[in-house]
C-alpha cells in the first residue's frame, strides 16, 4: 500500500519535471529575448535591428547572438563600450553598422568585443574617428570602411590603423569609395592579405610606397576605379605593376590623362608613353643650353683678357677724345659769356 502511494507520488513527480523543463523550453529566461524593433534568428545567432520606433544601440542583446545587424537607425555618435554597456564581454562575431549615419565613433566604442571578427561601418559619415578606437578588437580579421570617410576622418583612420598594435589579425580592409588621394601604407599590419582601394582618388602611387610595396608581396591591393595621372611620376608603380600579380583588378585600370592616354588601360600602355624619356631629353637639352652659354661667357672673358692692352689702349684714347671735345666746349662756352664780346655784337 505504502509503496503504491510512493510510485503515484513519483509519477506525479516525473510529471512535474516534464512540466518543468517544457516551461523551460517555451518561456524565454535570462537575457534570452529579442529586443524590440529586432528580429532573432536564434538557429544561425542573428539579430537584425532596423531602427524604427526603437532607434540606437539596443540595449540588452541575447547572449546567444553571434551576428548583429543595425540598419537605418540615426546613431550619429558610436558612444564608448556601445555594446557592451555593463562592461561584460559579448561573444559577438560580426557586426554590421552599415547606413546608420554615424559621424563619430567615440574611443573604446568596441571595447568588450572580444571575439568579434568581421566589422562593418561601410555607407556611413564619419568625420571624426579617435585614436584608440579599435582597441580591444583583437580577432579582428576584416574591416569594412567603404563610402564612409570625410576626408579628415580618412586621416584619422589611417593614424588609427596605424596605432599599436590591436589589429594584428587584420587580414582584409575595404576603403572603396572614400575619395583617398593616397594609398595608405603607412599601416603596420603584417597580416593584412587584403587591401580594397577602388573607386578612389588615387592618381599616382609615389617611389616610397613602391618600395613598401615590394616588400609586402603576399599583399593583394585592388586599384580599380582610381584616376592614375599616366605621367613620368607613374613610373616606378607601373615598373612594379609590370611585374607584379599583387593587383588582381590590374586590367581595370585605367589612366585619366595626360592628354591622349586618357582612357587607355596602364596594361596596354608602352613604357616610352609615360614621357619619361621626353623629360630626360628635356634634362640633357637644358644641361646642353647651360654648357653653352657658359662656354660662350668664358670666350668673351678670354677676349677681354687676351685684349687687355688694347682695350687700355682704346679706353685712353676716348678719354682723351673726350678731354679734347670737352676743351672745345668750355672755350667757346667761355666765348660765348664774355660781355664786350656781347656789347660788340649790339
Ligand atoms: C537623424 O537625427 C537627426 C537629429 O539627431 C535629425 O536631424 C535627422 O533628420 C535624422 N535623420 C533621419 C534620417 O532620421
Ligand atoms: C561595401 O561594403 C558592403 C557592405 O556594406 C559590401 O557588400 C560591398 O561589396 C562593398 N563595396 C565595395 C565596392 O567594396
Ligand atoms: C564610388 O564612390 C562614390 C562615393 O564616394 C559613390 O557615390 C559611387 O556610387 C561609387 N561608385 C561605385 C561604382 O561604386
Ligand atoms: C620580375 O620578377 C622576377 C621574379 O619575381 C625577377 O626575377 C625579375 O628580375 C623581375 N623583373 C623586373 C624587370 O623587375
Amino acid at each position: 500500500m505504502h509503496g503504491g502511494a510512493w510510485m503515484l507520488y513519483s509519477v506525479f513527480l516525473d510529471q512535474r519535471l516534464v512540466c518543468f523543463a517544457v516551461l523551460l523550453f517555451f518561456i524565454p529566461v535570462g537575457g534570452d529575448y529579442c529586443p524590440p524593433s529586432c528580429l532573432c534568428a536564434r538557429d544561425s545567432g542573428t539579430v537584425t535591428c532596423r531602427g524604427g520606433e526603437h532607434p540606437g544601440v539596443p540595449g540588452a542583446i541575447p547572449d546567444w547572438a553571434s551576428t548583429l545587424i543595425l540598419r537605418g537607425n540615426n546613431l550619429t555618435t558610436l558612444p564608448r563600450w556601445a555594446f557592451c554597456p555593463s562592461g561584460a564581454r559579448r561573444p559577438l562575431v560580426t557586426l554590421s553598422l552599415s547606413h546608420n549615419g554615424i559621424r563619430v565613433i567615440e574611443p573604446h566604442a568596441f571595447q568588450g568585443l572580444t571575439s568579434l571578427l568581421v566589422l562593418d561601418l561601410s555607407h556611413n559619415r564619419l568625420v571624426s574617428i579617435s585614436p584608440g578606437v579599435f582597441s580591444g578588437l583583437l580577432e579582428l580579421r576584416s574591416l569594412n570602411f567603404n563610402q564612409s570617410l570625410a576626408p579628415l576622418a580618412a586621416v584619422q583612420l589611417v593614424n588609427a590603423l596605424s596605432l599599436g598594435e590591436h589589429l594584428r589579425s587584420l587580414h582584409r580592409l575595404d576603403l572603396a569609395g572614400n575619395h583617398l588621394t593616397s594609398v595608405p601604407l603607412g599601416i603596420h599590419m603584417s597580416n593584412l592579405h587584403t587591401l580594397v582601394l577602388t573607386n578612389n582618388s588615387i592618381q599616382t602611387v609615389g617611389r616610397d610606397h613602391v618600395a613598401t610595396l615590394y616588400q609586402r608581396p603576399r599583399m593583394r591591393i585592388y586599384l580599380s576605379l582610381n584616376p592614375f595621372w599616366c605621367g613620368c611620376e607613374l613610373e616606378a608603380f607601373y615598373s612594379w605593376l609590370r611585374n607584379s600579380s599583387q593587383v588582381p583588378d590590374v586590367g581595370a585600370l585605367v589612366c585619366s590623362g595626360p592628354g591622349a592616354r586618357q582612357g587607355v588601360r596602364l596594361e596596354h600602355l608602352q613604357e616610352e608613353e609615360l614621357g619619361c624619356a621626353d623629360q630626360d631629353l628635356e634634362a640633357v637639352s637644358y644641361v646642353f643650353l647651360g654648357l653653352v652659354l657658359a662656354l660662350i661667357g668664358v670666350v668673351f672673358l678670354m677676349v677681354l683678357y687676351l685684349n687687355r692692352e688694347g682695350i687700355k689702349r682704346w679706353l685712353n684714347n676716348i678719354r682723351e677724345a673726350c678731354r679734347d671735345q670737352m676743351e672745345v666746349y668750355h672755350y667757346r662756352y667761355e666765348q660765348d659769356s664774355d660781355p664786350r664780346l656781347a656789347n660788340v655784337a649790339v
